[in-house]
């Protein structure tokens, strides 16, 4: 009896230990697996945390400190003196929202959004920095827009959408005359033409992808590149004419 109770409690232990081990190999891969998709994460964060600090900031940026640091940092070398920018593959900048501005400069300085130009400037000035330029951004006009509908799609794309493409049109969001909504959907009636089409291929090809849950993605991959140009022609600004 007492030799089989020995092998009940050994056969127990053996037991107790196998299922201790399959447990920390499960919870060790487990772990591993989270730290691999955590890295991947880091590296390629998709977007900016809307957390609750990040909207205080965006809340506390102060027009008037962020109009000097912009001079500071010669923005307007490129966006204008007045965010309206001197070449057709600059945006505008004039008029964006201010969490819409924010998020796209937090995004450069911590290289979700890739540009060298703009990383640059973002990384050497602190977060309540970017937060009071892009309140100082929002107080300005934006450009007028064109209004040219080049073809017949254009109006459809733009007021109706096209349900076989599962397009939504882009009046829900960005508003009937470009002028964006709320905070997050940001204006683009006026947007430099040779920007907005870039920008719209750089979503189409996933080059730019910090957009939230990927909406201007999943756009911009269901439209030609025919459909960009011409949604530029209409939303877009006047482009510079180089004077000779
Ligand atoms: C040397 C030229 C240059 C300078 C200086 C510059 N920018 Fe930019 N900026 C650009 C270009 C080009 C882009 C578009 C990059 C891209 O495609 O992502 C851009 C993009 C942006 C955007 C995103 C616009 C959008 O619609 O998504 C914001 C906001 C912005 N800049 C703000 C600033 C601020 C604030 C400063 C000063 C700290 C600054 N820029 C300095 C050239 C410049
Ligand atoms: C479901 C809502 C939604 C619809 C529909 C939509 N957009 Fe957007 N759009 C957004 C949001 C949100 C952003 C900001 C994304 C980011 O953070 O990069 C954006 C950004 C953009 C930008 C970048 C602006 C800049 O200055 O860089 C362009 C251009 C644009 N949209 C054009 C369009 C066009 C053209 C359509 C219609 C074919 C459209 N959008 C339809 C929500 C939408």
């Amino acid at each position: 009896m007492k030799s089989f109770k020995n092998s009940v409690s050994h056969k127990t232990l053996w037991v107790a230990a196998l299922l201790a081990f399959a447990l920390v190999s499960l919870t060790g891969s487990a772990t591993l697996v989270a730290k691999k998709q955590e890295t991947t994460i880091g590296k390629e964060a998709p977007t900016m945390s809307w957390s609750p600090e990040i909207i205080k900031r965006i809340r506390s940026g102060d027009p008037q400190k962020g109009e000097a640091m912009a001079k500071k940092l010669k923005c307007q070398k490129c966006h204008g003196a007045t965010g309206i920018s001197d070449e057709n593959d600059t945006p505008n900048i004039a008029g964006l929202s201010r969490a819409y501005a924010f998020k796209q400069l937090f995004d450069y300085k911590y290289g979700r959004r890739k540009d060298k130009i703009m990383r640059r400037r973002c990384e050497k000035v602190t977060d309540q920095d970017l937060a009071d330029m892009a309140a100082w951004y929002e107080t300005l006009k934006m450009e007028p827009m064109m209004g040219i509908a080049a073809s017949k799609t254009v109006p459809v794309l733009v007021n109706k959408g096209d349900m076989k493409r599962l397009l939504l049109p882009c009046e829900t969001c960005h508003n009937a005359k470009g002028t964006g909504r709320g905070q997050l959907v940001p204006s683009i009636g006026g947007q430099k033409r040779e920007h907005f089409i870039d920008t719209m291929t750089a979503y189409k090809e996933a080059d730019r992808k910090n957009d939230d849950y990927g909406v201007m993605r999943f756009i911009a991959e269901r439209l030609s590149d025919d459909e960009i140009e011409e949604l530029a022609l209409y939303y877009g600004s006047k482009p510079i004419v180089e004077e000779e």
